[in-house]
């Protein structure tokens, strides 16, 4: 009978990307996925370490699991992605329930250590870098996670070492898959069904890989992919403004699939925090960037990522964050508290005082939901391009998402999964829009 593994992820887009890596995988062993914790052999945490009480969170989810399986055969607990890399053997010491702790760069070994595991029953940790030999081993294993919309992992781990951030500790130096590698997985997917592909790096715009004396570039992939046939839209995560070259602003003006809105963290509206978070670029760079991007085509929107309360940030900081928000409308964005990261430079740094970070959060998430609002608001009867993914649970409406990757609810016959329909919007939140197909306006799938 096959054995049963259910994987638990937290964190970024990689850590979902590479947990159905995993169940490609794990499959060769005999595992299959199990919907529910109660009836696995395998229970596999993907962590992620970006913000404060990791450690404890995996802690609370592993008293969970020892709870639900009390006077039971126990499962096998193993602990993967960024909170194993940068934990590694002091969670083994800590918690004899885990049996092993594998950090992201090292899932190709995952089978052979579940095959040791299972004869000797060494507990033990594998925490190398070694990204090449990962990509090279899932070359071989068919990605069978293909949705409507699919991740894509091109470009893994940081070289930027910005004071606030864990990433280039767990995930290692920049690594970009080979050109073909990424284009033969994006067919693949497209082959089984997607329609939309998100590639994905802690630092995508990053992404350079030298072949046969050429480098290719992340502009390079676009244009590539915007010849596969079937592929309906392009969209990548999480860029970088210091990678913001002009061959990838161009492509918005070459590309017809490539999606016109961009993720791009600024993290702070003030220079002297960029400076303090050793971000590499001024305020002044980003808006550069930006009305070059509106200027290719006035409908690209923007999104953020901010970081509020770094040591050192003056109320009059603040303020340049929350004129920077006004300015530029964001669509979405996402804004935390600094939580100091064990290891990194900003840890050090003199703490500014809870009750005023905050404050200062309620007011900008204020401002961002506001401009959220009222760019949802702006799609009121108005037409919207929706690619549908899938039916809902009610089993009768439908889920799909627009250029801006509002999520749209709408009536139809799921023969629309897949398609790119025209929804005329007749309701709208913070969220999501709701709204009526035109059947006349259906793109050949
Ligand atoms: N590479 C991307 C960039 O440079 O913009 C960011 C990737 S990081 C995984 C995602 C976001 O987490 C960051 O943009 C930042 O806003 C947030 N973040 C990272 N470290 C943080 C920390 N110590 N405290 C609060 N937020 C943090
Ligand atoms: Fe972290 Fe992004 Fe900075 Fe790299 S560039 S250290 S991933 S915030
Ligand atoms: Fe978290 Fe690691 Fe992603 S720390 S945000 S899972 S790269």
């Amino acid at each position: 009978m096959a054995k049963k593994v259910f994987i638990k992820t937290f964190g970024c887009q990689m850590n979902e990307y590479d947990s159905n890596r995993i169940l490609d995988t794990i499959k060769k062993i005999g595992f299959i996925r199990s919907k529910s914790l109660d009836e696995s052999d395998c229970f596999i945490l993907n962590t992620c370490h970006i913000r404060d009480r990791a450690k404890e969170k995996v802690y609370h989810e592993i008293g969970r699991v020892k709870q639900n399986f009390e006077g039971k055969k126990k499962p096998l607990v193993i602990i993967a992605g960024c909170v194993a890399q940068a934990e590694n053997t002091e969670m083994l010491k800590r918690e004899p329930y885990i049996d092993f702790i594998i950090g992201p760069q090292s899932y190709h070994k995952l089978n052979n250590t579940i095959q040791n595991f299972e004869k000797n029953k060494s507990r033990f940790e594998i925490t190398d870098f070694e990204s090449e030999s990962k990509f090279e081993y899932l070359r071989k294993i068919k990605n069978d996670s293909s949705k409507i919309s699919s991740f894509l992992t091109i470009q893994e781990g940081c070289d930027k070492f910005c004071h606030f951030c864990v990433v280039p500790y767990t995930r290692g130096p920049e690594y970009s898959r080979p050109f073909n590698q990424v284009i033969n997985e994006a067919k693949e997917l497209v082959e089984k069904g997607s329609r939309e592909i998100i590639l994905l790096g802690q630092n995508v715009n990053a992404y350079c890989s030298n072949e046969n004396g050429r480098q290719y570039k992340l502009s390079d992939l676009i244009m590539c992919l915007e010849n596969i046939y079937g592929l309906k839209r392009i969209r990548y995560i999480t860029s970088h403004p210091r990678d913001m070259s002009s061959d990838l602003i161009e492509c918005y003006a070459n590309s017809k699939k490539l999606m016109p809105f961009i993720h791009l963290p600024i993290q702070s509206g003030s220079n002297k925090i960029l400076r303090l978070m050793n971000r590499k670029h001024k305020v002044e760079d980003y808006i550069s960037i930006y009305h070059e991007l509106k200027k290719i085509n006035s409908d690209i929107e923007f999104s953020s990522d901010f970081i509020i309360g770094y040591p050192g940030e003056t109320e009059k900081d603040f303020e340049d964050t929350l004129n920077l928000v006004k300015n530029i409308k964001f669509f979405n964005s996402y804004s935390f508290i600094f939580s100091p990261r064990p290891g990194t430079t900003a840890s050090s740094y003199e703490q500014i005082d809870e009750k005023i970070s905050k404050e200062r959060l309620k007011i900008l998430q204020a401002e961002l939901f506001h401009n959220q609002k009222l760019k949802n608001k702006s799609f009121e009867n108005n037409y919207t391009n929706v690619l549908i993914e899938n039916l809902m649970k009610d089993g009768e409406k439908l889920f799909g998402r627009n250029e801006y990757m509002t999520s749209v609810i709408l009536n139809g016959h799921q023969d629309l999964i897949g398609k790119v329909v025209k929804v005329k919007i007749n309701n709208s939140n913070q969220n999501s829009l709701s709204g009526e197909i035109d059947i006349n306006k259906i793109e050949a799938a």
